[in-house]
C-alpha cells in the first residue's frame, strides 16, 4: 500500500512568505542604503500616503512599533494621569499596556462570542474620568462600530481603534482605522502587511494632529533645534517603509488569499461536533489575520495538531487583567466570563497566503479524524 507522506505544516513562515518578492526588496534596500536617507527619507512619506490612501483617511504617520502607535494616539489626544479608557481583557498585552504607560487608567468589558468588544457592557463603566474608548479588531474581524461610535458620541469620548490585527478590513463598506479620532496599526512581521522588523502607523483625519503626532513621534520637535514637548524617538525606519510599498502592492491579493482560506475553512469544518467557526457579520469584511476556532478539548487537539506536524496557536491564552502587570487594576478571575471561557476553548490554525489548498485539506483532515467525524 502506498502511504502519502503528510507534510510538516508550520503555523506561520515567515521565510517562506519573502521568496517571491526578494528580489524587489532587494531592490528597494539597495535604493534606501544609496541615497543615504535613513531617517524620515522619502519613503517614510510615501509610504504613509499610501496607508491614508488604502484607510480613506486623510493623514498617516509611521512609527516604529503598533505600541507606540497607541501610546501616542492617547497623548495626542491628551489622556494621561486621572483619565480612564475602556478597552477589553482580550488583546495582546499592548492595547493595555499602552494605557498603562501613559498613566491613564484601564477599564475592562468583556466581549462577545467572537472575541469582540460588546457594546452592551459599555454603559456601566463609563464615569466622569473616562475620556477614551479602544476597541480592537481582534483577528481582523471589525468590532460593531455603530454602536461603539454612538456611545462615544452620547458620552462625548474619543475613540481610538486598535487596529493592528485588521488592515482593509471594512465595516459596512468602510476601513477599519477610518472611524474614530485615531486608527493605529502594527506592521509587526506577524502581521498581514508586516515589515521585516517593527513597524507601526496611526491613521487619522484632524489637521491639528497631524503636526502634534509628527512631533510626538520624533521627541517633540518641531524642527531640528526646537521641542516643543517631552517625548521619545518613535520613528518608522526608510528602510521598512521601503520594504513595506513594496508590499503594499500585493496587499489586496494577500488578504483575498486569507479570506479564500478562511471561507474554505468554514466550508471543510462546518457540522463538527465540539467546533465553533469564527462568524463573519455580513455587513463586514474580515482580513483574518488569525483563523480561531472555538475547541472543545482544545489542548488535547492542539497536542493532536502538533504530532502531526501542523502548528497553532492561542491568542492569547491568559487575559489581560489575569496577567501579573495587571494585578494592581483591582481585577480578579470570573470579572469577565466570556473572555475567560474564551481562553480555554480559542485555537488559531495556520492561515497565510502561501499557505496550500493541499496543507489546509490536510489540517481539517485531522481536525475531522480528532474529532472522529471520518
Ligand atoms: C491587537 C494588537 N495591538 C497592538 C499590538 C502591538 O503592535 P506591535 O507588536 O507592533 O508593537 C499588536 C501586535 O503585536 C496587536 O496584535
Amino acid at each position: 500500500m502506498i502511504q502519502t507522506i503528510k507534510e510538516t505544516i508550520p503555523y506561520v513562515d515567515l521565510a517562506a512568505e519573502h521568496v517571491s518578492i526578494k528580489d524587489e526588496l532587494l531592490e528597494a534596500v539597495k535604493r534606501v542604503i544609496e541615497h543615504g536617507q535613513f531617517i524620515l527619507g522619502p519613503e517614510v512619506e510615501a509610504f504613509e500616503k499610501a496607508f491614508a490612501q488604502i484607510c480613506g483617511t486623510n493623514y498617516a504617520v509611521g512609527v516604529n512599533s503598533g505600541t507606540d502607535a497607541l501610546i501616542l494616539a492617547l497623548k495626542a489626544l491628551g489622556i494621561g494621569t486621572g483619565d480612564e479608557v475602556i478597552t477589553v481583557p482580550n488583546s495582546f498585552i499592548a492595547t493595555t499596556a499602552a494605557i498603562c504607560l501613559t498613566g491613564a487608567q484601564p477599564k475592562f468589558v468583556d466581549v462577545n462570542e467572537q472575541g469582540l468588544m460588546d457594546p452592551s457592557l459599555l454603559e456601566a463603566q463609563v464615569n466622569e474620568k473616562t475620556k477614551a474608548l479602544l476597541p480592537v479588531h481582534l483577528s481582523g474581524l471589525p468590532c460593531d462600530m455603530n454602536r461603539i461610535k454612538a456611545f462615544c458620541k452620547k458620552h462625548k469620548l474619543f475613540l481610538i481603534e486598535d487596529a493592528a490585527q485588521a488592515i482593509l478590513a471594512e465595516y459596512q463598506g468602510q476601513r477599519v482605522g477610518s472611524f474614530g479620532d485615531i486608527g493605529c496599526f502594527s506592521l509587526h512581521p506577524l502581521k498581514t502587511l508586516n515589515a521585516c522588523g517593527d513597524g507601526g502607523v496611526l491613521t487619522f483625519n484632524n489637521p491639528e494632529l497631524y503636526e502634534k503626532i509628527l512631533m510626538l513621534r520624533n521627541l517633540g520637535l518641531k524642527n531640528r533645534d526646537q521641542a516643543i514637548l517631552w517625548s521619545s524617538n518613535s520613528r518608522l525606519d526608510t528602510m521598512q517603509a521601503a520594504i513595506l510599498l513594496v508590499k503594499l502592492r500585493y496587499l489586496a491579493e494577500w488578504t483575498e488569499k486569507r479570506r479564500e482560506h478562511a471561507l474554505a475553512y468554514n466550508q471543510s469544518l462546518n457540522g463538527i461536533e465540539g467546533l465553533k467557526l469564527p462568524q463573519e457579520d455580513p455587513s463586514c469584511l474580515g482580513v483574518y489575520h488569525t483563523y480561531v476556532v472555538r475547541a472543545a478539548r482544545r489542548d488535547a487537539l492542539q497536542e493532536y495538531l502538533e504530532k502531526q506536524g501542523i502548528g497553532s496557536k492561542i491568542h492569547y491564552p491568559i487575559p489581560i487583567h489575569l496577567q501579573e502587570a495587571a494585578k494592581d487594576l483591582g481585577y480578579k478571575r470570573g470579572d469577565f466570563p466570556v473572555c475567560e471561557r474564551e481562553a480555554q476553548n480559542i485555537l488559531s490554525l495556520p492561515i497565510y497566503p502561501d499557505l496550500k489548498e493541499e496543507q489546509r485539506e490536510q489540517i481539517c483532515a485531522a481536525i475531522r479524524e480528532f474529532y472522529g467525524e471520518v
